[in-house]
């Protein structure tokens, strides 16, 4: 599990609204010594830097800069979270298409400078496309290493609701969202449970207060979106974990946008699941028991990301 990177450069592409809150959730967790931002607006990228290094005396981070992709050369992860977001009368189609443009562009500047050891998280939306278009377009570098956050923001945010719901730490409640970040998503309640313990044997156990808390999770980006105009802070922490779990080789199971290989009979798609992420990347699929209703919406999850793979030329 060596590697022979000294510690430790994260370079975030796209200093937005997720971008930034990635970065400042790096600084305070202290994940790495060296935190690189670069986006296409350079006014943007330099006063989110400067909002950022202001406050280095109270974390460890100690480099915090803008730059370029010449940045990219021995970086232990690079976060892409730059993109367009969805204009109004503009499809989750349109979207896509613009999207993997944004990324093909940028994944061609980054390609010089990338190391093998480099590991890609791609956060941009729809992340489950954007992660197959990367793992398409850079075939030469180690697949294990190109990942998508996939739905790990909605797992916590399920973890969040259900740990409300039945008054426990969001920790102590293990069950996944899997399929698309997205409308097809799904979550596994077959084996959803509190330290072991079926939530279906908890007070308060409901199947439609249990559907009712699956549609909050599903619904919550379109929620927060119509209040607020993007969501950026749960990401961020997401991103901050993520890279955590990487940089400190910490053999974590969260759910990544990784392609399933025949898992569940699926294959040729990116979406999420359960994996083991490491600083060498992904280091293998939680194979979970679905029932055969899980199995059968999860097949029809991946159908739909073929389906706007296919639209936009990538399979
Ligand atoms: N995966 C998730 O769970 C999740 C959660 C929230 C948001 N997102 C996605 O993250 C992305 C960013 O969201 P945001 O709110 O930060 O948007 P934003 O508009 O605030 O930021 C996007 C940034 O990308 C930059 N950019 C655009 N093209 C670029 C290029 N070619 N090179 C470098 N930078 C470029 C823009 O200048 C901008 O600063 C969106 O696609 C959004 O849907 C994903």
């Amino acid at each position: 599990m060596k590697h022979s990177f000294s510690p430790s450069k994260v370079v975030i592409v796209g200093a937005g609204m997720v971008g930034a809150s990635s970065a400042y959730a790096c600084m305070i967790k202290g994940v790495c010594k060296e935190l690189v931002l670069i986006d296409v607006n350079e006014e943007r990228e330099q006063g989110e830097v400067m909002d950022l290094v202001h406050g280095s005396q109270f974390v460890e981070t100690l480099h915090v800069h803008g730059g370029d992709y010449r940045d990219c050369k021995n970086a232990d992860l690079i976060v892409i979270t730059a993109g367009a977001s969805q204009k109004p009368g503009e499809t989750r189609l349109d979207l896509a298409a613009k999207n993997a443009g944004i990324l093909r562009s940028i994944l061609k500047k980054i390609s010089p400078f990338l190391a093998r050891e480099t590991i890609i998280l791609i956060v941009s939306n729809p992340v489950d496309v954007l992660t197959a278009v990367a793992r398409r377009f850079l075939k030469r570098h180690p697949q294990e290493r190109i990942i998508g956050s996939g739905t790990s923001l909605d797992t916590s945010r399920l973890r969040h609701y259900l740990g409300e719901h039945f008054q426990v730490n969001p920790r102590s409640v293990h069950a996944y969202i899997v399929g698309e970040h997205g409308d097809s998503e799904l979550c596994v309640w077959s084996s959803a449970n509190i330290a072991s313990v079926p939530l279906s044997q908890f007070r308060g156990y409901n199947k439609k207060k249990m559907e009712r808390i699956f549609e909050q999770t599903k619904n919550a980006a379109y929620e927060i979106i119509k209040r607020k105009g993007a969501t950026h802070f749960a990401i961020g922490l997401v991103v901050a974990e993520l890279a955590e779990i990487i940089l400190k080789d910490q053999h974590t199971v969260i759910p990544l946008s990784v392609c399933p290989h025949g898992l569940y009979g699926i294959d040729h798609v990116c979406f999420g699941l359960p994996a083991k992420l490491g600083r060498a990347g992904i280091e293998g699929i939680i194979p979970l028991k679905l029932s055969a209703s899980e199995i059968k919406k999860l097949r029809a999850s991946a159908k739909t990301l073929k389906a706007m793979l296919r639209k936009i030329s990538v399979c």
